[in-house]
């Protein structure tokens, strides 16, 4: 292993970083993050913070669950891999087909298809939406829906439903046939609408118009977050996602719930989903599927969906998509050990109790802070501080403030992670009452340099 010295004279020097200019990062380096435990993470220099980003809201049993690990270690010993492809399972995936389905049943979901992580589930989602579509004989309907604002991952499917700009421009063009609604986003809208039950009923229109402008019987899918994360933590009105799950129906539809952040207790219910009491045809899960512990992503789907795929008797039917990690057997014992462990501690409980006092700690700092511009959260432990310039004007806060901000923060304690001009917080849901306040004082000490 190499000294602290080499590793800091190496770090960005070979490895090009996702979401970062390899350039710049090679003037300013990233952070080394050396261990884990709880819900903390030490660097490199030995700085131990309270991790409210869940490594990447994906953490949620935090770094400590040695039932994972075990079972994760003792899976390596017996089987650590095999395909998955026709032909040949494993043990892990069987049981983990069952667990999932029987977790997401409320859900309405049916049938389970295991990927390596997000994106790969969304593209998963994407091609089943057409092929259902093709075996019921509606081949044309081939175009998908989704909202401004959301992230749906970088596959070419996933980016090109996905609602900001960064992820898209420099790979264009996209898949055609995507088209984008209004995020659901009250502080900033084309509509100018701040009340979000109006916005709801907005979008709802605006999905209506472009449903008869493209004609409903091109289109296969719509896909939304429960909770926009990535784009901000943007919450809807609670009557949106009902409102948009009535219209697909009505037109056929299918409706896709990119579950990817909100499934396994985010949002303070076991998904995002149940959290507005829809049920979706399909569902994306990822992240906290394995809280992280190994990749693994997935793809539900209704048993309506299944009935279509199982019955069809001709070859069409057959699903030539996956990928040579899909059901790996340590991924496997990953799911079985996490989702049980995920239903024990009652982790979508202690994220709805944790998530309200850190969405009413932040509230609060808009009192003493008016680079805040809005706050937004308070349905489980997913939150997001607007920083702007000017509150009436409603001005970004420069970049190099909020790197400020986040570089303080960071030094006092608490590890947030900067999305535009947003401060984001996705913490492990083990976060104790304590560790907010840690994360509370953290960020008021971090505000104050800017
Ligand atoms: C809602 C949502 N969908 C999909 C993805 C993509 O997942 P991955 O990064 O595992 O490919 C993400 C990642 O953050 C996400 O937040």
């Amino acid at each position: 292993m190499k000294d602290i010295d080499d590793l800091k004279a190496m770090n960005a020097q070979n490895l090009w970083h996702p979401m970062g200019h390899p350039g710049e990062m090679q003037k300013n380096a990233p952070t080394i993050i050396d261990t884990a435990e709880g819900v903390t993470i030490t660097d490199i220099d030995g700085h131990t913070v309270v991790d409210a980003v869940g490594g990447l809201w994906c953490a949620n049993l935090g770094y400590s669950n040695d039932v994972v690990k075990q079972a994760i270690a003792d899976q390596l010993f017996k089987l650590p891999y095999y395909s998955a492809f026709a032909g040949t399972s494993n043990a892990p995936a069987i049981e983990a087909s069952e667990n999932i389905v029987n977790f997401f049943k409320p859900d309405g979901m049916a049938r389970v298809f295991f990927t390596s992580g997000g994106s790969d589930s969304v593209d998963t989602a994407m091609r089943m939406a057409r092929q259902y579509h093709r075996l019921r004989g509606q081949p044309q309907r081939t175009k998908f829906l989704s909202l401004k604002k959301g992230y749906h991952g970088t596959h070419f499917g996933g980016a090109s439903v996905n609602g900001n700009n960064r992820f898209r421009i420099g790979y264009e063009p996209l898949l055609p046939g995507c088209f984008h609604l209004p995020s659901p986003y009250a502080y900033r809208n084309p509509f100018n609408e701040t009340d979000p039950a109006k916005l709801a009923q907005l979008i709802a229109q605006a999905m209506e118009d472009e449903i008869i402008f493209q004609d409903a019987s091109t289109i296969a899918a719509f896909i939304m977050e429960p909770i926009q994360g990535a784009g901000g933590v943007i919450v809807p009105d609670a009557t949106l996602m009902p409102l948009l799950r009535d219209i697909c129906t009505r037109h056929g539809i299918l409706f896709i719930a990119d579950e990817v952040i909100c499934g396994f207790g985010r949002t303070g219910d076991w998904s995002g989903s149940r959290h507005w009491g829809v049920q979706p045809d399909m569902m994306t899960i990822a992240k906290g599927v394995t809280s992280a512990y190994f990749p693994v992503g997935a793809c539900l789907f209704s048993e309506k969906m299944a009935e279509v795929f199982e019955t069809n008797q001709s070859g069409e039917a057959s699903i030539w998509h996956g990928y040579t990690y899909s059901a790996h057997p340590v991924g496997m014992a990953a799911v079985n050990a996490c989702l049980s462990e995920t239903v024990k501690a009652d982790l979508k409980t202690n994220a709805s109790e944790r998530g309200t006092q850190l969405f009413e700690g932040v509230q609060k700092l808009m009192d003493e802070f008016d680079i805040i511009g809005n706050v937004r959260g308070g349905h489980g432990l997913m939150t997001g501080i607007e920083l702007v310039n000017d509150r009436a004007n409603k001005t970004p806060l420069d970049m190099a403030d909020i790197k400020r901000i986040h570089k303080a923060t960071y030094d006092a304690g608490t590890m947030v992670r900067i999305g535009g001009n947003n401060l984001l917080m996705s913490p492990p849901l083990t976060l104790t009452a304590a560790d907010v306040d840690t994360i509370l004082a953290s960020l008021r000490t971090g505000l104050s340099a800017a």
